[in-house]
């Protein structure tokens, strides 16, 4: 694996190479099998992997996490070479913003819900540095994790409107053993508060054994539900828990049995933010 840190030696590298598929995994790094599954993805599928590690400072707002966000270079080499990744592209800050970005990729009606009205500016960080790295890499594939299913919805829109000649490859949650959807902000958690987090998956397990037996009249009743799960939970803090179509991300309506729904919920446990979803398809 050929770890890279300019934009130029990548495209020069990525150039020079056999011919054949690239897939692309853009990650913020500190990996976890979450990351790696997509890797095993795009290693089936493509016949180059680029991997991209890149703490993305457009898409934290004030406040947010960016100083603590956790690194680990070392460790994440290691890992993505033993799971097969050819080039590990590492920018840093000025390589991928020399100047003040006046162009920001913004799209529209899928960002209003869930993360895009909690993290005003959000998914434009997210849409436009994907924007980047997609010219960057010119990836065949790109592989995004469904965890993350607003980012998901967010990335196929953006493609499917700019035309852009990829394909994207969405990929289930992988979790722990008990359930808990891994993310690197996990590490944050104290034990109590890792404890307690399960309620999440807990919940959302419960929502679909129940969903699958009609046991909810109204959309607006199994968020309720979840609400009500979750705030069992003492150090549980609810920032969201919202039933939507998927992936438009819209109020479902009268015949919302026959949608494809996202029960989709943030959480905060002491500082962390937890994001985790099920998508109950009706049709
Ligand atoms: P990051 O949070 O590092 O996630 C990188 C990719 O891994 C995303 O596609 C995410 O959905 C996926 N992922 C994270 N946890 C997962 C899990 N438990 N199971 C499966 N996939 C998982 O998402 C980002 O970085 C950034 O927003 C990025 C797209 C890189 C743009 O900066």
């Amino acid at each position: 694996m050929k770890t890279i840190e300019t934009i130029h030696a990548l495209r020069t590298a990525l150039k020079s190479r056999c011919q054949g598929t690239i897939g692309f995994v853009p990650t913020m790094g500190y990996l976890h099998q979450g990351h790696l599954s997509l890797v095993e993805r795009a290693k089936q599928e493509c016949d180059t992997v680029v991997m991209s590690i890149f703490v993305n400072p457009l898409q934290f707002g004030p406040g947010e996490d960016l100083d603590r966000y956790p690194r680990d270079l070392k460790r994440d080499q290691a890992l993505a070479e033993a799971a097969g990744v050819d080039f590990l592209f590492h920018p840093s800050v000025s390589e991928m913003y020399p100047t003040e970005p006046l162009t920001q990729v913004h799209v529209e009606k899928v960002t209003e819900r869930l993360c895009g009205a909690s993290r005003p500016g959000h998914f434009a960080g997210v849409a436009t540095v994907v924007t980047k790295l997609f010219h960057i890499v010119a990836p065949d594939r790109a592989y995004f994790g469904m965890k993350d299913a607003q980012q998901v919805a967010v990335i196929e829109q953006m493609v499917h409107d700019l035309h852009f000649p990829v394909t994207i490859v969405p990929c289930p949650t992988v979790r722990e053993p008990d359930g808990l959807a891994l993310s690197s902000r996990n590490v944050y958690l104290s034990p109590e508060e890792r404890e307690q987090a399960l309620v999440i998956n807990r919940t959302l397990r419960e929502v679909e054994q129940k969903w699958t037996q009609g046991h909810f009249t109204s959309a607006d009743e199994l968020a309720q539900f979840v609400r009500e799960r979750i705030q069992t939970a003492p150090l549980a803090d609810i920032d969201y828990a919202e039933v939507l179509t998927y992936p438009r991300l819209e109020k479902p309506g009268a015949a919302w049995k026959e949608q494809r729904l996202i029960v989709a919920v943030a959480v905060r446990f002491g500082k962390t933010r937890l994001i985790d979803n099920v998508l109950l398809d009706g049709r």
